[in-house]
């Protein structure tokens, strides 16, 4: 083993050869973070300085870092077998299966890949070769997703997501083949109105466009239960039931994306069972490993998956395939990952610390530029607004002010979507081991760093 390197070493590396994901190069250059280990829900500059973790990484580390026995669990699979293609069986990814089947009420079976991006475009896929073969008089291949939306990265997932500022530099995205509606997005709703007399405008909009574009072009509605990257909406409780009646009654897959939302992040295993509907096709990624490894999959009902069912002469198999779907390390370490999320009852932990965290933010309500507080579980969202009459949106260099200053306070948080979009948000997801103190630490943080951007909005 090589003596691991000096920071400086590490950080001139870096600069001069990787090409890093969003974050400005002129950025990294003046603020370079060299994170080295972690545990719970810290994790540890190469410099020594501490930071909570308030996003859990990517909202993604959902049993916290520093947990050794994933290590032992990868090695001992590795060793047995690093890696076969899922055209064949393997006890790790079959094992996973089961117990994914089994969380979201059996009567699924799952198909494997590495991404949230991959499982939600392999979604599009599934949906679009099931149609072909159920509906063959028929052409629906069309998505119907939400404006302010987030689904991926690749050009697809970004054609269905309604983020304006991550698709402007790729566009023309794809045509006609996903079509927009309004987020129910509540705080600043798309039709002016007020819950609850609103009746559910957003919900009566998705009926009328799948009607406007014709119901046998629909192949899916696309939903994240609560949208996270736009500053964490919380949809009302009705909502999902009445968008889950309109896709059966126009013979469309409903297809939830729980990327963020699943593995206990919402105070349930899955967000939609918070709302008792059953979806056709489920997306999951980050939390069913906790991001100790790349995996991810599509859960197809059966209903589905029958159609997939056949002779070789049939040609109906799924017609698609990961090189690292179902791959036997990340199965492995996932299987041990969910154990931990059961045995230490992290989804009701969720539920309750959730609650404790929106608690305290709401105290943060006493700040004139606090327009909204909302969340579910551990996913939680500040708007912060110039005026709150007028809902005017912070500008986004401030929001960075208000990140930056809580990193220097040594609490790592979010920030929502900017570009196109107001941007305005700060997010979190902490990892679900987090503390009931170290929620109180985010939140002391937040309150200064809020009154600072309120001082600075008052003198500007
Ligand atoms: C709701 C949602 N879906 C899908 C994705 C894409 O997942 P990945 O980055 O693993 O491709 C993300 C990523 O954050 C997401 O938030």
């Amino acid at each position: 083993m090589t003596e691991p390197e000096g920071r400086s070493t590490v950080v001139s590396k870096d600069l001069q050869n990787v090409l890093h994901p969003v974050v400005p190069h002129r950025q990294l250059e003046t603020e370079p973070m060299v994170i080295v280990e972690g545990r719970g829900s810290t994790v540890v500059e190469a410099d020594g300085t501490e930071y909570l973790d308030g996003m859990a990484g990517l909202w993604c580390v959902n049993i916290g870092y520093g947990r050794t026995e994933l290590a032992d669990v990868a090695a001992k699979q590795m060793r047995a077998l690093p890696y076969y293609p899922h055209t064949a069986i393997n006890q790790p990814a079959a094992a996973l299966a089961e117990r994914v089947n089994g969380l979201l009420g059996g009567d699924n079976h799952v198909y494997f890949v590495a991404s949230g991006s991959e499982a939600n475009e392999a979604g599009f896929k599934i949906a679009r070769q099931y149609m072909k073969h159920e509906h063959p008089g028929q052409y629906r291949y069309k998505t119907i997703s939400r404006y302010l939306g987030y689904h991926g990265t690749t050009l697809a997932t970004l054609a269905s997501g309604g983020m304006g500022d991550r698709k402007q530099k790729f566009e023309p995205l794809s045509g006609n083949d996903f079509v927009h509606v309004a987020p129910p997005y509540c705080y600043r709703c798309p039709f002016g109105l007020k819950y609850p007399s609103c009746e559910l405008a957003c919900v009566k909009n998705i009926e009328s466009t799948i009607q406007g574009e014709g119901p046998d072009t629909v192949a899916t509605v696309l939903i994240e239960p609560v949208m996270s990257a736009v500053g964490v909406a919380v949809p009302p409780d009705e909502y999902l039931p009445e968008v889950a009646a309109i896709a059966k009654k126009f013979g469309c897959l409903l297809h939830i994306d729980e990327v963020i939302n699943g593995f206990g992040r919402t105070g349930a295993m899955f967000a939609h069972q918070h709302y008792g509907v059953r979806p056709d096709m489920v997306s999951i990624a980050k939390g069913i490993v906790s991001a100790y490894l790349p995996i991810a999959a599509t859960v197809v009902r059966n209903h589905v998956f029958q159609s997939f069912v056949g002779e070789p002469s049939e040609n109906r198999q799924v017609f698609q395939i990961s090189t690292y779907g179902g791959h036997p390390v990340a199965a492995a370490v996932a299987n041990r990952n969910i154990e931990i999320i059961l045995e230490e009852k992290l989804v009701e932990r969720s539920a309750q610390n959730g609650a404790y965290l929106l608690e305290g933010l709401r105290t943060l309500l006493k700040h004139p530029c606090v327009g909204d507080v909302r969340g579910k579980g551990l996913l939680a969202g500040i708007e912060l607004v110039k005026d709150r009459q007028t809902k005017e949106a912070v500008p986004a260099d401030r929001i960075k002010g208000v990140v930056d200053f809580a990193r220097k306070n040594g609490v790592l948080v979010g920030r929502s979507g900017g570009g196109r979009h107001l941007g305005n948000c700060i997010v979190l997801s902490p990892p679900l081991v987090i503390t009931r103190p170290e929620i109180d630490r985010i939140v002391a943080v937040l309150d200064k760093a809020i009154e600072e951007l309120g001082a600075q909005l008052g003198a500007s």
